[in-house]
């Protein structure tokens, strides 16, 4: 590799660089090793030149490569999307456990919980809503990539379900950011503000969610959602209040994020 390709790369975490060039050449990180006389082209270092200065910036590495790993699958990102989190890999194993037959996914995003659910229980019937029509673009092309078999929708929660419609399960990682936050890192500034924030300590939308739910799920059927696990407690105490829900799991450290409301 070419000197000014190492000065180049220098102010970045040295994988995100990896990472960065092994896209701009169209390889992966094996052949950047395996191959440290290769020679870039002045096109190629002008294209890595932008990426590293895009990071530089502070963008998320995802935006910048255009997509990002999901259990064991790529899932392409826009700036309409949330970058998917490893965290939430968790409601997927919970959910797997439990092999509902028809599955609801609220706030889809980038369709990474739907797809991973469709490949992984390729018995199930799975729908998909969100309430911005870009991403559900991106989500629409990722299923088309993995061949997910998944009935879109475009809904402010549920409120565009046909009243009949029931299913056994509705998982939802919806925003759950309270903007009072001071832990939060710079990145997530790059990301959708619809995909992160809401109101009442960050628990309007998920509080929302579980008056809906009860009219949408079948007998013993669950509710899986993703919060802070700081918010668990409050979550279930407003669960528990509706008379619709007992809690079946709370996060703990091995699933830290996903709780799991059963309906009585
Ligand atoms: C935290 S992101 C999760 C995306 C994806 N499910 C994931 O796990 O990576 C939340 C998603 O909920 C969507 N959303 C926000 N408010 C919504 C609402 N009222 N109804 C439906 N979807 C909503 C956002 O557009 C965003 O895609």
């Amino acid at each position: 590799m070419n000197a000014s390709l190492w000065i180049e790369l220098a102010p970045i975490d040295r994988l995100d660089g990896e990472l960065i060039v092994a896209e701009v050449l169209g390889k992966d990180r094996a052949f950047l090793h395996a191959h440290p006389e290769y020679n870039i082209k002045k096109k190629e270092l002008e294209k890595i030149h932008a990426l590293v200065n895009r990071r530089k910036l502070g963008e998320p590495l995802a935006y910048i490569l255009g997509h990002k790993e999901f259990y064991d699958r790529d899932f392409k990102v826009t700036s309409s999307t949330l970058i998917p989190r490893p965290e939430t890999e968790a409601l997927i194993t919970e959910i797997i456990n439990l092999r509902p037959q028809t599955i609801l996914d609220v706030g889809t995003g980038s369709g990474c919980i739907a797809i991973t659910l469709a490949k992984e229980l390729p018995e199930a019937e799975i729908t998909a809503v969100d309430i911005s029509e870009d991403a559900l673009n991106v989500a629409r092309e990722n299923a088309k990539t993995y061949q997910a078999d998944i009935d879109f929708r475009q809904s402010d929660l549920l409120k565009n379900l046909a009243k009949t419609e029931k299913y056994d399960l509705i998982v939802a990682n919806l925003p759950y950011v309270d903007a009072n936050w001071d832990w939060l890192g710079t990145e997530i500034s790059f990301e959708p503000k619809n995909a992160l924030y809401a109101k009442d300590g960050g628990l309007e939308f998920i509080k929302k969610l579980i008056d809906q739910a009860p009219d949408h799920l079948n007998p013993d059927a669950c509710l899986v959602l993703e919060a802070d696990i700081t918010q668990h407690q409050e979550i279930i105490k407003y669960a528990q209040r509706t008379g619709s829900f007992s809690c079946a799991k709370k996060g703990d450290e091995n699933s830290a994020l996903a709780l799991v409301l059963q309906l009585r």
